[in-house]
């Protein structure tokens, strides 16, 4: 397993493989693999004949008062999960050299980025599509994998692949789920015992959510209300929102009639848990 923390010796790796004429697919993390991680790099190392994963932990996709501090970080396992999942390459950069003195150049997006998780986390998505960018930038892969666990992170990267006419194949994977149905995310490890069994509301809601729109109930509001219910149900649980909304466009809808996306953000303690099902 190569390990590289500088864009120039990523990019002479990237550059090798592509003399050879070898497809390379790039799975974006900010690190302490789970999983979830995993699956990403396992569907890219099927796909491609070469996979690079990147472990930075963004500073500006995080606000002000949110965790960049307190993010888990833990390279060691990383690359053993990364090698066991058929990585070749972790890319692995400070932040100086992702973001070096004078930096101010964003990617910034409307409509999709003002709904969900946009609206508590109004910096989150610039953060995010500036750094995806500057990834594909540096990496070039023909493939980039992101999971449906991040839905709406999903739909922004497919719109400013489109927007931007970046040619790079994006491929959404499935969310993977602890045994009892708490999805995986880093910051799973933030919940205290208590908080561990209380954060399975999330699913319960989500399991909810699904079984109503599966016996056939169309109206948005029916099927939030029932999620609401569940999670109200919860004392530990404070609600940042339930929402049901078009899966392209992210702008909610009250019947569903086309493609769509059910997603709940939802705080156990002091921790923020996102879900969702389509
Ligand atoms: P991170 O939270 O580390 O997630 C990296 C990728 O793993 C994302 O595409 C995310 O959707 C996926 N992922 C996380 N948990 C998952 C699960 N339980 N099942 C399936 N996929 C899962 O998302 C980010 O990092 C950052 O925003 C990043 C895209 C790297 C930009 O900094």
């Amino acid at each position: 397993m190569n390990i590289v923390e500088t864009i120039q010796e990523v990019r002479q790796i990237v550059g090798e493989w592509k003399k050879k004429g070898l497809t390379v697919g790039l799975v974006p993390t900010m690190g302490y693999l789970h999983e979830g991680h995993a699956s990403l790099i396992e569907q890219a190392a099927k796909q491609n004949d070469k996979v690079i994963v990147s472990v930075f932990v963004n500073p500006t996709q995080f606000g002000v008062n949110e965790d960049l501090d307190s993010y888990p970080r833990d390279l060691q396992h990383d690359v053993k999960i990364c090698e066991q999942a058929g990585g070749d390459c972790i890319f692995h950069p400070e932040p100086e050299e992702m973001y070096p003195q004078g930096f101010c150049s964003f990617v910034d997006m409307d409509v999709l980025t003002k709904e969900l998780c946009g609206i508590t986390r109004p910096t989150h998505f610039r953060g995010v599509c500036t750094v995806v960018n500057k990834l594909f930038n540096i990496v070039m892969p023909d493939r980039a994998y992101f999971g449906e666990k991040d839905a709406q992170q999903l739909a922004v990267i497919r719109r400013m692949v489109k927007d931007l006419n970046i040619p790079i194949e994006i491929i959404g994977c499935p969310i993977i789920r602890e045994p009892d149905g708490l999805a995986k995310s880093s910051r799973n490890t933030y919940l205290s015992p208590e908080e561990r069994k209380a954060a399975l509301v999330l699913y319960k809601s989500i399991s909810a959510g699904k079984q109503l729109v599966s016996s056939g109930e169309k109206r948005a509001e029916i099927i939030i209300q029932k999620m609401t219910e569940i999670l109200t149900a919860e004392p530990l649980a404070r609600i940042d929102y339930v929402k049901i909304v078009d899966a392209e466009t992210m702008q909610p809808i009250s019947e569903i009639d086309r493609p769509y996306l059910a997603a709940i953000a939802v705080y156990i303690g002091k921790t923020r848990l996102i879900d969702n099902f389509s």
